[in-house]
């Protein structure tokens, strides 16, 4: 019989905390419902005291969802938990996790505290936060960091405490795999109350050096029994372990003798929705889920896999949900059609809403032969940017080589119209320039980068930008056939989010 891992999946709490990259209650809900699809065992939905938005979608996500436990954030601080359980009073089955500092450096420079009394705070924490719910996980931050011995004895007292679930984080992503999995192995074989089945361990590796998946298997070699992950390894600086890698890795290695609830075919869809919805393009050679991960391009290789695909697939690209024969809809497609195929990728849709996204489905169809599942995602997201105080309402730009490239441009700012042309060094250049001269600010742009979604030159192309404004980044995205027109779209999707 194999060990069962529990998948904690935190995209929408660590995952959600790439800046530019924040999703609305309803969006969250959406990823929510497509990781209870996909067989996660708890969604850490957010961290309430944080602010009222987090508040609110552990409220909302707790009510949409059934199977999947729902879990809230805290620090080790009564008011903190406070509110995760007034947040996590519709969830069917609901999880406090909290946690303090356990490396020298966060108890001294964080805490200004002792390791004697760091063990209190924590203790009185689980214990607390027992009061309300019997599922209470424990996170010792920068566990990593933080010597066996000492963490032994912080895990005991929490075990003791109540705690269920032990979260061991390398939140730095500092660990060596070898490193890490001893410090697993020392937890297991020192912490009395983990032998006797009283708790469980947990991995939440970050990806700083490259290393959070090779640290979370190694982890789990040791006897971690939980794994904190994200959809694409999204997260922080250089992310979380992903999802998708830990549960193939498992599927792949039958021997390892451990399964998870994970239904693998529903993989590629939730990484598109959440890539999508969080505008954070998917590196092409990512692990499972990149572009390219399944594209043999050398001769030797495809040769190979026309004869037998297992020379060089360890993995059929069917069991992440890649079907090389998925529907593409066109502009024949009926409402109907969009919808069946809107649900298959997890966003239900009706009314008024599907109408809007069916105009703007049969808009693109003009432009474009095949409507691919990218596209359809991207659409569905669209509608975010109906409610901005500053539309583009059209752009003309005339350009080619050895001419100066000249822009006119209308903007329509809270129902006034505005209208300008300048000239510049490119297309996006003279647009730009010709926008500025309507809106008048300090605004510099840092980063610019375009992304075909799929193939072809009618692809739509995604533009993902940072603008600078009164010392702030702000992050905007577009999607057009015409990449100056996304261009545009996503500069002013950053003007529209400027806080004054
Ligand atoms: O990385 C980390 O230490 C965390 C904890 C708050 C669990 O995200
Ligand atoms: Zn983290």
């Amino acid at each position: 019989m194999s060990d069962r891992l529990f998948i904690f999946d935190t995209t929408l709490r660590d995952g959600e905390q790439v800046p530019g990259c924040q999703l609305n209650t309803v969006e969250k809900i959406q990823v929510a419902k497509q990781l209870e699809a996909l067989g996660v065992d708890v969604i850490e939905a957010g961290f309430p005291i944080s602010s009222p938005g987090d508040f609110n979608s552990v409220i909302e996500i707790s009510k949409a969802v059934t199977w999947p436990t729902i879990c809230a954030l805290t620090r080790a601080v009564q008011k903190d938990i406070d509110v995760a359980v007034e947040a996590l009073q519709y969830a069917k089955r609901k999880r406090i996790h909290t946690g303090i500092g356990t490396s020298e450096s966060h108890i001294k420079y964080k805490f200004n505290s002792n390791r004697e009394e760091i063990i209190e705070r924590a203790v009185a924490a689980v214990k607390y936060a027992k009061r309300f719910v019997e599922d209470v996980e424990f996170y010792a931050e920068d566990a990593g960091r933080t010597d066996n011995e000492y963490l032994a004895r912080v895990i005991e007292a929490v075990v003791k405490a109540g705690a269920t679930v032990c979260n061991i984080p390398d939140t730095t992503g500092y660990c060596l795999p070898e490193e890490f999995g001893q410090k697993i192995k020392y937890l297991m074989e020192h912490v009395d109350g983990l032998s006797a089945g009283k708790a469980i361990l947990s991995t939440h590796c970050h990806n700083d050096l490259g290393m959070a998946t090779a640290n979370t298997m190694t982890g789990i070699i040791n006897g971690a029994r939980q794994a904190e992950v994200t959809i694409n390894g999204i997260g922080e600086r250089a992310g979380n372990t992903s999802l998708e890698e830990v549960t193939m890795i498992l599927k792949c290695h039958r021997g390892l003798g451990i399964d998870t609830n994970i239904n693998t075919q529903k993989i590629y869809h939730t990484s598109r929705m959440v890539s999508s919805l969080m505008n954070m393009p998917v590196q092409p050679n990512k692990a499972i889920v990149g572009r390219n991960a399944f594209a043999h391009s050398s001769g030797i290789h495809q040769d190979g896999v026309l004869k037998n695909v297992q020379t060089y697939e360890i993995m059929d690209p069917k069991d992440v949900g890649i079907d090389d024969n998925s529907i593409v809809l066109t502009a024949r497609s009926g409402r109907a059609a969009l919808k069946h195929r809107l649900s298959v990728l997890g966003m239900e849709m009706e009314g008024e809403v599907l109408d809007k996204t069916y105009q703007a489905f049969l808009r693109l169809a003009d432009q474009k032969k095949e409507i691919n599942d990218d596209d359809i995602l991207m659409l569905a997201g669209a509608d975010r940017t109906a409610a901005h105080a500053i539309q583009l309402d059209y752009l003309q730009v005339t350009t080619g080589m050895g001419v100066r490239s000249v822009a006119c441009i209308g903007l329509d700012i809270s129902g006034e119209k505005f209208e300008a042309s300048a000239s510049g060094n490119g297309p996006v250049d003279a647009a730009i320039k010709a926008l500025k001269t309507i809106i008048h600010r300090q605004m510099t742009l840092k980063e610019f980068t375009i992304q075909a979604i799929s193939k072809g030159s009618d692809d739509v192309g995604k533009v993902h930008m940072q603008v600078e404004y009164d010392g702030h980044l702000y992050y905007g995205f577009g999607a057009n056939t015409d990449i100056v027109t996304a261009s545009v779209e996503a500069y002013i999707d950053c003007i529209n989010k400027f806080k004054k």
